[in-house]
């Protein structure tokens, strides 16, 4: 197209999207002229749903303060019944018909459920990723929901803590390209398909001491800039609607009332123009951290940036007070209400306060065929070949296979955390699934094994809908023997139940429970090939097993269509291509453990085998990870040529040597070699998810950008310092698989 027809296009569409946002603050800036305080104060409030049954619905008191416009937003309520219930009472029965916004945690899916998003990371593949969160925002608007607590952007570096499941991993790059493909696919254009996201906790959530939920966090501002905020601030600029404040401090101050974090980093810094609701309870919370009651605490998160109280009834039940205090001013409400209604308003409530409440998508948005394929696929995807000795797997559908362990048969399970909505009555089990597809080629013989772990109580945690039941340990054992006697081969489905990772889920020792090695250890007597199928939200630590059973594959909680996926994978009609997200560590102890560490001063060395005295290492154990972030086997092998560079581009060559056409991801790596700072060993700065059949080769470049070079110094500036820089390109982050060579920047 010619180029000026294009330039009047972009200041034409620029006109129309100043005129969308003129007309919306005029509308809301008319409609703020009407209101009350008190209604103001009112769309400030957040208050949970899950209360409200069908049938009680006439004297909740839920209705009550939507009918006296005393309600933003609810959350925990789905279903166009009772929706339209608290709908009608806001929009029919309040003085201003301000509508309600219904929010919820749509985290891997809706009723079809994909896989937890740690697993979703694995597959590299944003455009995937997309499509899952479409498919969420599809599914849950059809249900009347148009507000996600999604994504969660955290960046986890410690595995002992739970909610390590509910990110992406370790990486700030990788964690920053998901968090706008996610923002992308939930948000869309804002259609009747499509919800707002929340970009959640805001901040620093996943650097909770000793992996432990809730723990205080204490780090220095470089490290924010440089290594957690990036997702946020990646999230922030793809448009997202809303950003949730976490419950940990920040330099001391709880996040939700800190004005330096909402206001100055992430308002002023990043130039968002969203609306903050704090998690649950946070601003309660703020007295249990030491800063004063509830009053106080609702005036210093008000102050501080914070727009919505969820659930801790602090906004509603103070603010007033406040004001006429002089603890808060006219202005500080006005802005927060600004917001929330301008938040209403691109979701289109004010045009139709029922967009989200057509009954008749219920039955054809959800969990639709089209729906399931997808999900199907994308769990295939996530899935980590840990190790193949021998080749063992894809394995043939033929002869007697024994399926062993607490999650072969297993429906409750497969789904993962937070996937409230899942149709668990309609998942397969891997038992299932596997008796299907092998029919008359194989024979399956099923056993138990054993329970989840040694402890009923622990195992009970889950909740009564997932926590498998107490079963004797004896039995269990002697009915696997049995099976595996008669096997050909043995598949052990174990690991984690889905609750023991996720929310206030942390464990303080990150090995395969007892009770489950014990297992391996007496099927490994029996000398027949063993494929692990690990079920597990979070890296667990599998050094034994690394050691004895010859085929690993990490399969995380793939989610509603997890059984058939994982025997497309098992069965070779699909080709394993995940690779970690996180570094699987050796020992627990070694925890944080992630790739992109700063060198220390007494370096062990690459290739050190032992314990080396005066060195930064271990008595006990080697400083590597078991397995590596980036790491993942394919059923083919792939080759990589020296890195070519030309000027800033560098380009290997890939080539798949094996005999399965696969997907590959290709990832690069930069090391800054002299800086003004100590900066990381390498970190990821691109990646490429490519597919090669059998005997294909392909060029595969990468252009160093500015951004690729760049990082916060003692200033906080950000800043390119010219100099060498390593560049490598390889299958993983481990050393001796990269490709290295040297980019030099002048002046
Ligand atoms: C608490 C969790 O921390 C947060 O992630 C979630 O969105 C809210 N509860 C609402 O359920």
């Amino acid at each position: 197209m010619h180029r000026l027809t294009l330039t009047i296009m972009a200041c034409l569409l620029s006109c129309l999207a100043l005129t969308a946002q003129e007309e919306r603050e005029r509308f809301v800036s008319d409609l703020m002229a009407k209101m009350t305080v008190e209604e103001k104060i009112g769309q400030l409030n957040l208050m949970p749903g899950s209360s409200f049954s069908t049938g009680e619905q006439k004297d909740s008191p839920l209705l009550q303060l939507a009918a006296e416009g005393k309600l933003g937003a609810v959350l925990n309520m789905s279903g166009e019944k009772d929706l339209r219930l608290l709908q009608d009472a806001a929009n029919r029965k309040s003085r201003l018909g301000i509508p309600v916004m219904a929010g919820l945690d749509v985290i891997h899916g809706y009723e079809t459920v994909f896989p937890i998003p740690l697993a979703m990371s694995c597959s590299w593949d944003m455009e995937a990723i997309e499509q899952s969160a479409r498919i969420a925002a599809k599914e849950a608007t059809a249900d009347g929901i148009c507000w996600t607590f999604s994504p969660m952007v955290d960046i986890a570096l410690d595995a002992r803590w739970g909610r390590i499941a509910e990110g992406s991993g370790e990486d700030p790059f990788l964690g920053g390209c998901i968090a706008e493909a996610m923002v992308r696919g939930y948000q869309g254009n804002f259609s009747e398909q499509n919800m707002m996201a929340c970009v959640k906790h805001y901040a620093l959530y996943g650097a909770a001491e000793a992996g432990r939920d809730y723990n205080t966090v204490d780090m220095s501002r470089i490290r924010m800039f440089n290594q957690y905020f990036p997702p946020y601030k990646a999230a922030a600029k793809a448009g997202a609607g809303s950003f949730m404040t976490s419950f940990n401090i920040v330099d001391y101050l709880p996040a939700t009332a800190n004005r330096w974090l909402l206001d100055y980093v992430l308002r002023k810094g990043w130039g968002w123009k969203g609306f903050i609701v704090t998690d649950y309870g946070a601003i309660d919370e703020i007295a249990a951290h030491g800063l004063g009651n509830l009053s106080k605490a609702s005036a210093m998160a008000l102050k501080a940036g914070t727009d919505m109280d969820m659930c801790s009834g602090g906004f509603i039940k103070t603010l007033t007070q406040s004001l006429d205090e002089g603890k808060i001013t006219l202005q500080d409400i006005d802005t927060a209400c600004k917001r929330v209604l301008e938040a209403k308003y691109r979701l289109g409530l004010f045009h139709n306060p029922y967009r989200f409440l057509d009954s008749k998508r219920r039955s054809t948005d959800i969990f639709t065929p089209e729906h399931r394929r997808f999900a199907r696929q994308m769990a295939a995807k996530t899935f980590v070949l840990l190790k193949n000795d021998g080749n063992i797997l894809p394995l043939k559908p033929q002869g007697r296979i024994a399926l062993i362990g607490p999650m072969a048969h297993n429906r409750a399970n497969m789904a993962g955390t937070w996937a409230p909505m899942a149709r668990r009555s309609e998942i397969v089990s891997l038992k299932e699934a596997m008796e299907q597809r092998l029919e008359d080629k194989a024979h399956i013989d099923y056993a138990q094994g054993c329970n989840f772990t040694g402890d009923p109580v622990l195992q009970a945690d889950g909740g009564a809908w997932i926590a498998a039941p107490w079963k004797n340990p004896d039995t269990l054992l002697v009915e696997a023997i049995s099976a595996a006697e008669k096997a050909d081969m043995i598949i052990c489905a174990m690991g984690e139940e889905s609750e023991m990772s996720g929310e206030s889920h942390c464990r303080a020792s990150l090995e395969i429970f007892d009770a489950q090695q014990r297992l391996l250890e007496q099927l490994l007597k029996l000398g027949k090939p063993i494929v692990l199928l690990n079920f597990a939200g979070r890296p667990t630590v599998m050094t034994w097993e690394q050691n004895h059973i010859p085929a690993i594959m990490n399969v995380w909680f793939g989610g509603s269509e997890a059984s058939d996926a994982i025997c497309d994978v098992l069965f070779g009609e699909a080709v394993p291509s995940g690779k970690l997200t996180v570094s699987m560590p050796q020992a627990t102890g070694q925890e944080p453990l992630y790739y992109n560490q700063l060198p220390t001063g007494r370096p062990v060395g690459e290739n050190a085998q032992r314990f080396r005295l005066y060195k930064s290492n271990y008595l006990d154990v080697r400083n590597d990870p078991l397995y590596p972030f980036g790491y993942g086997l394919s059923y083919t092998t792939f080759d990589y040529s020296d890195i070519t560079l030309e000027g800033r581009t560098a380009t290997v060559r890939v080539s798949n040597t094996g005999n399965y056409d696969a997907d590959e991801i290709v990832q690069l790596y930069i090391h800054d070699v002299e800086a003004s700072i100590s900066r990381p060993v390498k970190e990821l700065k691109g990646f490429k998810r490519i597919h090669l059949a059998k005997g294909e080769s392909t060029q595969v470049s990468f252009t160093i950008t500015d951004d690729m070079l760049s990082f916060y110094n003692q200033e906080l500036e950000y800043v390119l310092e010219p100099g060498d820089f390593e560049i490598m390109i390889g299958p993983d982050s481990s050393m001796k698989n990269l490709k290295k060579a040297t980019l030099s920047i002048t002046d």
